[in-house]
């Protein structure tokens, strides 16, 4: 089959300048405006925000969630014409594959991609893919997409009979991918991968990467027949900086301290630590904590930050004393996302997220897998 290539090259970065007029506002003058624009929208937008997203975003979000969540309420929300998406390019695609046809998606700044997201391209999944086929092991494996990738991976995985996952159902769609084939191939975070097999009970040298770079990805056909799972060589930048030794140092200085990770976190760090899951797992175990516990937590700042201030009954920090921001969720600045409102009270539909409709219908199947499985 051709294979769809619509969205392969890398995102262009093609985000315009703001206003200067907006650009000058201060930040009381800007959330006034967002608050104004809002309201007189009224249903016509639903607001999503990512719990990634800094405070002046998050409070006028209709919604938060985990990529997850987020990708259940673009499929519910059908009433709503537009859909902001305060989050990164990923998610955003995915709102628009899930939504109603009617429905526009807005990311409010162009430039809000996911490192890790770029560190697998349709060519060289393509070119895996081939080599495994060539191999006669594709026959065996089911391609399974992290939910953080572009649009046409996830259509790849739709038409090679696999699924897209989050960080909180990884485990149910690997089970769920074991059901059908012996062996996966999981992209683009080898950590989340690994992670998962692992308390899946699958041995760490059956768990192999792949590196996109290399002849066969850096293997030998014999270790590629042996393995169960194939491992794509990609990471998320923010998630590498937590280090056992952090934990140690943490449990250290506060006896009888939690310590909580997100699970692309490499493993030796997940091992480490008390509890891992997504941010939303994170934030309602935080919920239910007793007053006086503490926290130590691995995972983007903003997020830790708005769950001290949250429980000033509870002792919470981040894992990362230099602190730990996602540089991409942070580009969607209150400006952006006044500039997009402001566009649509004018008639005008700025930053449109528009996946080509014959790699949506194949992504659509991935994340429909995925959403039935869970
Ligand atoms: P969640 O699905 O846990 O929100 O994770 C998304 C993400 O990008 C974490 O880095
Ligand atoms: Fe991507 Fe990491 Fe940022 Fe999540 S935290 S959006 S994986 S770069």
């Amino acid at each position: 089959m051709a294979t769809l290539q619509l969205t392969a090259k890398p995102r262009p970065l093609f985000q315009q300048p703001l206003p200067e007029e907006i650009r000058a506002l201060s930040a009381e003058e800007t959330d006034a405006r967002i608050a104004r624009a809002r309201e007189t929208l009224g249903d016509r937008v639903v607001i999503l925000g990512h719990h990634y997203q800094r405070d002046e975003i998050i409070k006028h979000a209709d919604f938060r969630g985990d990529s997850f969540k987020l990708s259940q309420l673009a499929a519910e929300r059908k009433d709503a014409d537009y859909i902001v998406f305060c989050g990164v390019h990923f998610m955003a695609e995915s709102a628009d594959i899930l939504s109603a046809d009617h429905q526009k998606v807005i990311l409010p700044n162009l430039n809000a991609g996911c490192s890790m997201a770029d560190m697998a391209d349709i060519y060289q999944v393509d070119e895996c893919w081939e080599n495994l086929q060539e191999l006669g092991i594709a026959e065996d494996v089911v391609p399974i997409t992290y939910m953080n990738s572009a649009a046409n991976l996830k259509a790849f995985v739709g038409r090679n009979g696999g699924a897209v996952c989050t960080s909180s159902n990884a485990r149910a769609v690997l089970e769920w991918a074991f059901q059908q084939k012996p062996k996966v191939l999981f992209f683009p975070d080898q950590h989340l991968g690994r992670n998962t097999g692992y308390r899946m009970g699958i041995p760490l040298e059956q768990m192999i990467v792949w590196d996109p770079r290399e002849e066969l990805g850096g293997n030998e056909p014999e270790t590629l027949q042996d393995s169960k799972i194939l491992l794509w060589k990609g990471h998320c930048s923010v998630h590498g900086r937590f280090t056992v030794d952090q934990i140690k140092e943490a449990r250290e200085s506060y006896p009888g301290i939690h310590v909580m990770v997100h699970p692309e976190c490499p493993l030796d760090v997940v091992l480490a630590s008390d509890y891992d899951g997504s941010t939303e797992y994170i934030i309602k175990k935080v919920n239910e904590a007793a007053p006086g516990s503490k926290w130590a937590i691995g995972t983007e700042i903003n997020l830790v930050n708005r769950l001290a201030q949250e429980h000033p009954d509870k002792t919470i920090f981040c894992l990362d004393p230099v602190i730990c921001p996602c540089s991409t969720m942070y580009r969607i600045h209150p400006h952006f996302l006044l500039w997009t409102l402001e566009n649509l009270l004018d008639g005008k539909v700025v930053n449109e997220i528009k996946v080509h409709p014959e790699v949506a219908d194949q992504a659509k199947v991935a994340l429909n897998r995925m959403l039935a499985i869970t």
